[in-house]
């Protein structure tokens, strides 16, 4: 495959959306999307007004039109309604980013901690005071209940907080020598300028996990959002404009996914590409990168187990698999995608589950009371719908749900699905929606091995009372990330990534520094000459 090839599958659809789906998605403007509703206006309006609702690129620290004037519509995924037309750029912008990129790394690499440290928490500040700005667009764009997509913004914001106070700890070190009249040193410095390709599933949080270790280093970014959810990342950039960031420090391009891709990964002057996406497309933009050698970090798929022992306790074990499962819809990739339960507490467990899931409310991110948004598109949809007529047609039973929602459009019922076996899709497979599959366990040792029988090694949650049980199960999953009688454990503060075919490198932590820094060993010879 050629490298433009390459990039061309690698960036068609960003997160966990089969390429080929794409133009029907593209195609699916459901009849009343023409009109904007009111509720939508007013956010919009307000959006507007406090100069976040952006639409243009961002190039050198100017917002910028697409060469061609060619626009993309940006939906909200509850109504169908258009929210923006936002320019649809490609290989020439993305060619002019990267050169302002490449010019601002000159200087901006060249300040001091201190400096870059201050304007990442003058950026964070302006996050987290436009919070509930913030929160609103990505619940219009990307569907996720209001007080979830708040949650994100406060998430993703921490990730430059930390960042910001971890740029003034890139520490190098004094190796001991092997000659009396040498001295040997170890410096850190910035890899260069990066391309950060980011997924639709968390507009902010995503960008900010890339973005903060990379300006902290003294990187300076290319960004490519989602086509399905630019503005939450052109609100982010205005953002890190008005914090004083300096122009070509970040930069953010979107449109032609395909051309997008090319130029980035073929520009000598891109020296790391950073991606959080499926596996399939991370597969892709590795070979692409192989071509100019530049570092990379995925963050690509998993197939989360979650592992209820019989002597967990129920209330936890249930509220712990209801919020990894659930969250923002079973559309991330940490959310238990196989639940395994131990066959002593099966009935129970799926019975109390089960009811609980029952208690979700279905809606409008911005409908009081919802927790469950809908799918991302029509594609994402037909997606879980295959994946569970494959395990009905399997023996699969509907413990609840298991279809579309009433309020149509991309809702779908949150779904318990038992007697669920290894060979079905939605074992196999990420389902990126709200279904939970139960699967039963006899003993320890089967709940290993059906665990790790996956090319997947993201996140895995275990849910027992047994502290023995909880070191050798922790210590036998072959995931990146165990969480212990808890479904949510992403903090900025942890790393974050996964093993196996689910990715490489980490993000979050201070190890997310280190996915933005060379290391340079310098010898310095002949000390003792006068
Ligand atoms: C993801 O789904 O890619 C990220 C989830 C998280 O940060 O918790």
């Amino acid at each position: 495959m050629t490298l433009s090839g390459v990039a061309r599958v690698a960036f068609v659809g960003s997160r966990r959306i089969f390429a080929s789906h794409l133009p029907s998605m593209q195609s699916y403007t459901p009849a009343f999307s023409r009109q904007m509703s009111v509720g939508m206006k007013s956010v919009t309006d307000r959006l507007r007004d406090s100069g976040l609702l952006r639409t243009q690129g961002l190039i050198g620290g100017k917002w910028i039109d697409a060469y061609d004037g060619k626009t993309l519509e940006v939906h909200n995924p509850a109504t169908g309604e258009v929210i923006a037309n936002v320019s649809c750029m490609g290989g020439k912008e993305t060619k002019d980013a990267i050169s302002s990129a490449f010019d601002a790394f000159n200087s901006w690499s060249k300040l001091t901690a201190a400096e870059r440290s201050k304007g990442l928490r003058k950026w964070y500040d302006l996050l987290m005071a436009h919070k509930e700005e913030l929160g609103q667009l990505i619940t219009l764009e990307q569907g996720k209940p209001l007080k979830e997509a708040v949650g994100e913004v406060d998430y993703g914001a921490k990730f430059i907080e930390f960042y910001a106070e971890e740029a003034k700890r890139v520490y190098g070190e004094i190796i001991p020598a092997t000659l009396p009249d040498r001295r040997l040193f170890v410096l850190k410095q910035p890899v260069g300028v990066a391309g950060a390709i980011t997924p639709w599933n968390f507009p902010l949080a995503m960008i900010t996990r890339k973005v903060g270790p990379a300006l902290a280093c003294g990187c300076t970014v290319v960004v490519k959002p989602s086509e399905f959810t630019p503005l939450t990342a052109l609100a982010a950039a205005e953002l890190a404009l008005q914090a004083g960031i300096p122009p070509g420090v970040v930069n953010v391009v979107m449109g032609n996914a395909p051309d997008i891709g090319d130029a980035l990964l073929t520009s000598p002057q891109v020296r790391k590409i950073t991606f959080t996406g499926s596996t399939a497309v991370g597969k892709k933009l590795m070979a692409g990168a192989a071509g100019t050698v530049k570092k990379v970090s995925l963050e690509l798929g998993g197939n989360a187990p979650c592992i209820v022992f019989d002597d967990a306790d129920l209330n936890v074990a249930v509220n712990g698999a209801l919020a990894a499962k659930f969250r923002n819809s079973g559309q991330t990739c940490v959310c238990a995608n196989r639940v395994l339960v131990q066959e002593g507490i099966y009935e129970k467990f799926a019975d109390a589950f089960s009811k609980a899931v029952k208690n979700l409310k279905v809606g409008d991110g911005f409908g009081e009371g919802v927790v469950q948004g809908p799918l991302i598109n029509k594609a994402a949809l037909e997606k879980v719908e295959t994946f569970v007529e494959d395990a009905v047609s399997k023996g699969a039973k509907v413990l609840l749900g298991g279809r579309r929602h009433s309020l149509g459009m991309t809702f779908y019922e949150p779904t318990v699905l038992s007697n669920v076996k290894s060979e079905m899709l939605v074992s196999r497979e990420e389902v990126f929606g709200p279904v939970a599959p139960l699967l039963c366990f006899k003993t320890e040792e089967e709940a290993i091995h059906m665990a790790n029988d996956t090319n997947a090694g993201l996140a895995a949650y275990i849910f027992t009372n047994n502290l023995q049980r909880t070191w050798r199960v922790s210590e036998a999953l072959e995931y990146g990330l165990v969480g212990v009688n808890e479904g949510l454990i992403s903090t900025e503060v942890a790393p974050f990534g996964g093993v196996k075919q689910s990715g490489l490198g980490r993000e979050g932590s201070k190890y997310g520094m280190d996915e933005f820094l060379e290391i340079k060993y310098v010898c310095l010879g002949d000390m003792n000459r006068k």
